[in-house]
């Protein structure tokens, strides 16, 4: 989604931009634009597609200054476009300001402009910004931005720069934005990776901060106009985390770094039989465990569900970020919310962690991105410590949030003084290993690929533990690679979808043992008697699954619990290779963004 960069400090800005927004591209943008200030000079170009498309070093070669800003959009309001594009710029062309999030107001406030003879040239909401700012601007720029924020209703992560002020005013409500503190430099950014080439050091702002950074300072004030300090924290990450490392893209690479992933998920947390963790909540009065996370967190909840009511018997429900938000939901303090996010960004499941606690309701937060929003916002979190996710499409921060929802359902069992299952705590140990073995038939799913690749549909069929691995196949495969895909609950095909099998239906089913093996046996023979084309994901020898596969994907056997962990592997690297062989973008889908900021 939208990505913001600034840079003020002794360098000359247009690289630093460039840079940076090319840090951020995994995002997910459609239109892209930088300003930068020269002695009273202003520099702005922008336009529709890469930053390669928009950015040409000749372009670039006399743009000296050593303030600026830039922007990647992901087109809300308004088509994207030249003039749609970030930044933008009042009347005098003085105001130059960038925004990420949603202007709620904006219509009534550009009537209210438009009558005061402020001339708009775009679409966005974005660009009120610019003229609310200018119509209060008489020389301080700070002023002018917080009288501009008290007439706005909704979210902003804003940057504001005025042609004759050697400073860059920045605010924030419910949209991230981090200072990065150098030596007589500063960055500002809506992430931390376009940060990491210079400093490991930053600030996270608040909503309703206001910050005027200028090269060696910085001060942050509330709306109130009285002065705050936030804290300095340091990233532990590094930049060779955010790089490819020979890796034909970010996704391959991620999907490569699981073991590793897991090992870092599990570090810590089971010590001598005992699961470790600190979540803040009550054992004895809890009554319902509620989960609620987007895309593919809401996957990886919906196994968390089958995990944690076997292990701990403790009944839980997972809704839709987005639904469970607006739909008044009777949860009250004796309920738990685990809100699950790799980003820790996402505008529904931020809503629906906040209408939980306005309900006195406990969340427990299960994040990737240490420092991000929601992390700061829960009342107690696992981290996945899964390191950067960079592809649009999650897979190594999947099976860590799988990882961490059995390590919570584990440690729910040990709270109520039940025992431990030693051979599930020693599998687990395992399982980074198992990934290995299964990343190794990378070359052998890419032949599969190389078959179906230019098929039109697939479905993804499992039961149990194993449906919303399924789901989660079908996504990754719609997201990467523009095939229609749809995971099903393989019992539920013949109540519909069977009518769509015929020879040119590729289905993959999840068939690896466990209480439902048999039963996805008798759907397998179902497709095949229509004839439909089946890859099998078994971890069985059966010569049932011979017989009626046209393709087997063997993976190595494992405890039902931990199957979606193993099996989800194939499935990612399915998507992956069809992707990559249809020759499309794998790591930036068109029309997806990496974090979903807007609602
Ligand atoms: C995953 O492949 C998707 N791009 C998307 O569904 C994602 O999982 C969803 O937007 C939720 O994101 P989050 O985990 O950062 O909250």
């Amino acid at each position: 989604m939208c990505g913001i960069f600034g840079y003020i400090g002794e360098k000359e800005a247009a690289s630093i931009l460039v840079k940076g927004l090319k840090r951020l591209e995994y995002r997910g943008y459609d239109s892209a634009g930088i300003c930068v200030l020269n002695k009273n000079e202003v520099f702005l170009i922008k336009g529709k597609g890469s930053i390669n498309d928009i950015y040409h070093p000749e372009n670039f070669q006399d743009i000296k200054g050593t303030i600026g800003i830039a922007h990647t959009r992901w087109a809300t309001h308004g088509a994207p476009n030249e003039v749609n594009a970030h930044p933008h710029a009042d009347c005098k062309k003085e105001i130059i300001i960038i925004h990420n999030g949603i202007i709620e107001n904006y219509s009534a406030l550009r009537k209210i402009l438009e009558k005061e003879d402020h001339k708009f040239l775009s679409e966005t909401d974005s660009e009120i910004f610019a003229h609310l700012i200018e119509k209060f601007y008489s020389g301080n720029l700070e002023g002018a931005v917080s009288k501009a924020l008290k007439l706005i209703e909704g979210t902003f992560g804003l940057v504001v720069i005025h042609k004759n002020n050697e400073e860059i005013v920045v605010a924030k409500r419910s949209s991230p934005l981090i200072l990065g503190i150098g030596e007589n430099e500063i960055f500002i950014a809506s992430d931390a990776a376009p940060i990491m080439d210079y400093t490991n050091k930053v600030i996270y702002l608040e909503d309703d901060d206001i910050a005027t950074i200028k090269k060696s300072s910085y001060s942050i004030k509330n709306l109130k106009e009285e002065e705050i300090t936030r804290d300095v924290h340091e990233i532990k990450w590094n930049i060779d985390q955010i790089e490819k490392k020979g890796f034909k893209h970010f996704m391959l690479k991620e999907i490569f770094e699981q073991p590793e992933a897991l090992e870092n998920v599990l570090r810590g947390r089971i010590k001598e039989d005992l699961v470790k963790l600190t979540v803040d909540f009550d054992i004895n009065k809890l009554n319902r465990v509620v989960i609620t996370a987007c895309g593919t967190s809401w996957h990886s909840a919906l196994i968390g569900k089958h995990l944690i009511e076997k292990i701990s018997k403790i009944p839980v429900e997972v809704d839709y970020a987005s639904e469970f938000r607006y739909r008044n939901s009777l949860v009250n303090e004796n309920d738990l919310m685990i809100v699950v996010s790799q980003s820790g960004e996402t505008a529904d499941t931020l809503a629906a962690l906040k209408e939980a606690k306005s309900k006195n309701v406990k969340v427990l937060g299960i994040v990737n991105v240490v420092g991000s929003t929601i992390s700061r916002m829960v009342d107690s979190g696992i981290y996945l410590h899964a390191g950067p996710e960079i592809g649009v499409a999650s897979t190594k921060a999947f099976t860590s949030q799988v990882m961490a929802l059995l390590l919570f359902a584990l440690f729910i069992r040990q709270k109520k003084g039940l025992s431990l299952d030693k051979n599930l705590l020693e599998e687990i140990s395992s399982l980074p290993k198992k990934l290995i073995e299964v990343l190794n038939k990378s070359e052998e799913i890419k032949e599969i690929a190389e078959i179906f690749k230019s098929s039109t549909n697939f479905l993804y069929l499992g039961r149990g533990i194993n449906f919303p691995v399924a789901l989660e196949g079908a996504l990754k495969l719609k997201e990467i690679s523009y095939i229609h895909a749809e995971g099903y609950p393989a019992a539920e095909m013949k109540h519909g979808p069977i009518a769509l099998i015929d020879e040119n239906m590729p289905v993959v089913f999840l068939a690896t043992n466990g209480t439902v093996f048999e039963k996805v046996l008798s759907n397998i023979e179902e497709v095949r008697a229509r004839g439909g084309r089946i890859i099998t994901i078994t971890d069985r020898d059966d010569s049932n699954i011979k017989r009626l596969s046209d393709y087997i994907i063997k993976v190595p056997a494992t405890m039902e619990e931990l199957s979606p962990i193993i099996n989800s592997i194939p499935l990612q690297l399915l998507a992956y290779h069809i992707a990559d062989l249809k020759g499309l973008d794998v790591d930036r889908p068109r029309n997806l963004a990496k974090s979903v900021t807007v609602e």
